[in-house]
């Protein structure tokens, strides 16, 4: 069992290993007293694990409430969050009870926001149940929904009361489930860590997943303790994000998030070689480690409608817009731009 504090507002735990969804009630209370828990889930998830989940809750003292929503990032809209928002009521949870978002990125993102509105906020524990949410998206604090105008443009920061990350969850994944997650640890690799990175060079993961979670999670901790809100630092998470989101929404969100943020990882490296800002020939290193894992190193859809998308993002502040780009494996830097170069990168990128 591996633990990594979070030392954000409130504090937390991230707890990482084998049986914690069969425990977690047990785990819950040594950092939860006993109130009522509305765990909510999806379709895909639900039929396997929300049954133990609420017995374990159930036995060590919770009152537990369960909602399942279908699963798919075109849940992630107001339609759903509205729905969970009127079962949390129904149920009468009040601010003294918590949300339980068992499940990945979209159960995890969504249920969180709708934790964050409801009654103005209440406590929320995140227990992620693919490689994409443990690695990234339970830890730190983002909650959203994504609105026609683009993803995760609706939402609020909610650190979780806790995090709990069964990693027997992993061995039932898709592989393209599985690759998702990969890329996600590969940007890690390539913001901090070269041998992260080298741990997916070959495509077989040379590493206990419960390794890789906890180096990406220590190093997303440190970040988010420097930088809770995205002011500065924290926005390095975003490499390959910029055109990651525009990927996901050219395809109406068809194209799974891990996927579209390899494409777009690739596309930053080659645009950064290509204009001259890296310290060492790294596109291809990149591009290869992600083919090896199942990854996309390409987008079919062309630069300007990528760009007309970036630009609808969050990451764009007025007529400015921040990218992350690779420097050299294990280190990459803000540029910010005026939109206008934006279209230009893009172009310099795009041609695998
Ligand atoms: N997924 C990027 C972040 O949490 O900041």
């Amino acid at each position: 069992m591996k633990t990594i504090p979070v030392n954000t507002s409130p504090a937390y735990a991230v707890t990482i290993g084998s049986g914690l969804l069969r425990d977690c009630g047990a785990r819950l209370r040594e950092v939860l007293p006993p109130c009522r828990l509305a765990v909510v889930t999806d379709s895909t998830v639900g039929p396997l694990c929300l049954e133990a989940v609420a017995e374990s809750l159930k036995e060590a003292g919770y009152a537990v409430s369960t909602f399942a929503f279908p699963a798919g990032e075109g849940s992630k809209n107001f339609s759903t969050l509205s729905d969970i928002l009127e079962f949390l009521a129904s149920e009468h949870l009040t601010r003294s009870d918590c949300l339980v978002a068992l499940g990945g990125g979209v159960v995890g993102d969504m249920a969180g926001f709708a934790a964050a509105c409801y009654l103005r906020g209440i406590r929320c524990v995140q227990m992620p149940t693919t490689l994409l949410s443990a690695v990234d998206s339970s830890v730190g604090g983002k909650t959203a929904i994504d609105l026609r105008a683009g993803k995760n443009l609706a939402g609020a920061f909610l650190q979780p009361a806790a995090v709990l990350c069964d990693t027997d969850c992993l061995k039932t994944l898709p592989p393209a489930v599985f690759a998702d997650g990969a890329a996600e640890a590969i940007k890690t690799g390539v913001l901090c860590d070269e041998s992260l990175f080298a741990l997916f060079e070959d495509g077989t993961l040379k590493a206990d997943p419960a390794e890789v979670i906890a180096r990406c999670v220590a190093y997303k901790a440190g970040v988010v303790e420097r930088d809770e809100k995205e002011q500065g630092e924290r926005k390095l998470l975003n490499l390959g994000h910029t055109v990651g989101h525009a990927i996901e929404k050219c395809s109406g969100y068809a194209i799974p998030h891990g996927h579209a943020v390899a494409a777009g990882l690739a596309v930053m490296a080659r645009a950064a070689e290509r204009l001259g800002w890296t310290e060492e020939p790294l596109a291809a290193r990149i591009a290869a480690c992600l083919a090896k894992n199942a990854l996309p190193v390409s987008t079919e859809y062309a630069p300007e409608a990528l760009a007309e998308a970036a630009l609808a993002d969050k990451k764009r502040a007025g007529d400015s817009i921040t990218i992350v780009v690779p420097r050299k494996i294990g280190l990459c830097e803000l540029k910010t731009m005026p939109v206008t170069e934006l279209l230009p990168v893009i172009r310099a990128g795009w041609e695998a």
